[in-house]
């Protein structure tokens, strides 16, 4: 496995391997892999010939006050990770290289990107949006893969590879879960002990939630409850329970169509997000 600092050097990387007219797949992430991160390669090399990955804490989507600085960094072990994974070029410029002296261009996305994580996080999704469509110039893959658990993230991607004509395949990959139902997530590191325990009612009132709603039970009431019962294990606060359409993540106050419910919430200094499908009841 290549790893590749500098542009040009990718760019002579990617064309020495697409010369034997295989498929590329891109798996972007910020390190700190787990295993959510390494079902993303798995699935990448199931459906491509080559599988190039990415390592860059962006910036640019961490707001003020949030953990930029402290964002778990761990590049060697990553590295060994992919590399066993079949990786074949893994991308991990820095900042300079990344936005350049006198950068100037952000993408913004409306509509997917406003409320949920896009209220309580002003402008993270445009850093997102922004570096991913520079990687997706810079490494020029036929598909990239995204988890379910950034579900507005893949939504906001869906939605500006439709409006700006990329032509790459967007693959989601459904949210890998620790054994007691918890979402993996590089940010489930800063968790003590105890948090990370009562961590494990997030999921579980998610769950709870969903099958009151497929049962037919009143939305505003079902996601009150829902924010009660994360409150009541401990969490400080919560930022949003949502039942939203699938696609376009529109709120909805009945379930009358596939439906996504997304929540975030703070245990700690730790900021966790979920969701999960909602399925409505055929009449
Ligand atoms: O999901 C992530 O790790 C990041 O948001 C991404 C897609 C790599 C962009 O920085």
């Amino acid at each position: 496995m290549q790893i590749i600092r500098q542009l040009n050097a990718l760019k002579t990387a990617i064309a020495d391997v697409k010369s034997d007219g295989g498929t590329v797949a891109l798996v972007p992430t910020m390190g700190a892999l787990h295993a959510g991160h390494m079902q993303l390669v798995h699935e990448a090399a199931k459906r491509a010939d080559h599988v190039v990955a990415s390592i860059f804490v962006n910036p640019t989507q961490f707001g003020e006050g949030e953990d930029l600085d402290a964002y778990p960094r761990q590049e060697e072990a990553d590295a060994r990770l992919l590399r066993e994974a079949g990786v074949k070029i893994l991308w991990a410029p820095d900042a300079e290289e990344m936005y350049p002296h006198g950068y100037s261009t952000t993408i913004s996305v409306s509509g997917v990107s406003m409320g949920l994580c896009g209220g309580t996080r002003p402008g993270h999704f445009d850093g997102v949006a922004t570096v991913v469509s520079k990687l997706f110039h810079q490494v020029e893959p036929d598909m990239a893969l995204f988890g379910e658990k950034d579900y507005q993230q893949l939504a906001v991607i869906r939605r500006f590879v439709r409006d700006l004509d990329f032509t790459l395949e967007i693959v989601g990959v459904p949210t890998v879960r620790d054994h007691d139902g918890l979402a993996l997530s590089s940010r489930n590191a800063y968790l003590s002990a105890e948090n990370r325990a009562a961590a494990a009612h997030f999921p579980k009132a998610l769950r709870e939630g969903i099958a009151r709603l497929e049962q037919g039970a009143d939305v505003t009431a079902t996601l009150d409850g829902i924010e009660q019962q994360i409150l009541a294990a401990g969490f400080k606060s919560v930022d949003y329970v949502s039942l939203c359409d699938a696609g376009n993540l529109q709120e909805l106050a009945t379930l009358d169509r596939p439906a996504r419910l997304l929540s975030a919430a703070r245990i700690g200094s730790t900021r966790l997000i979920d969701n999960m499908a909602v399925t409505p009841t055929t009449t």
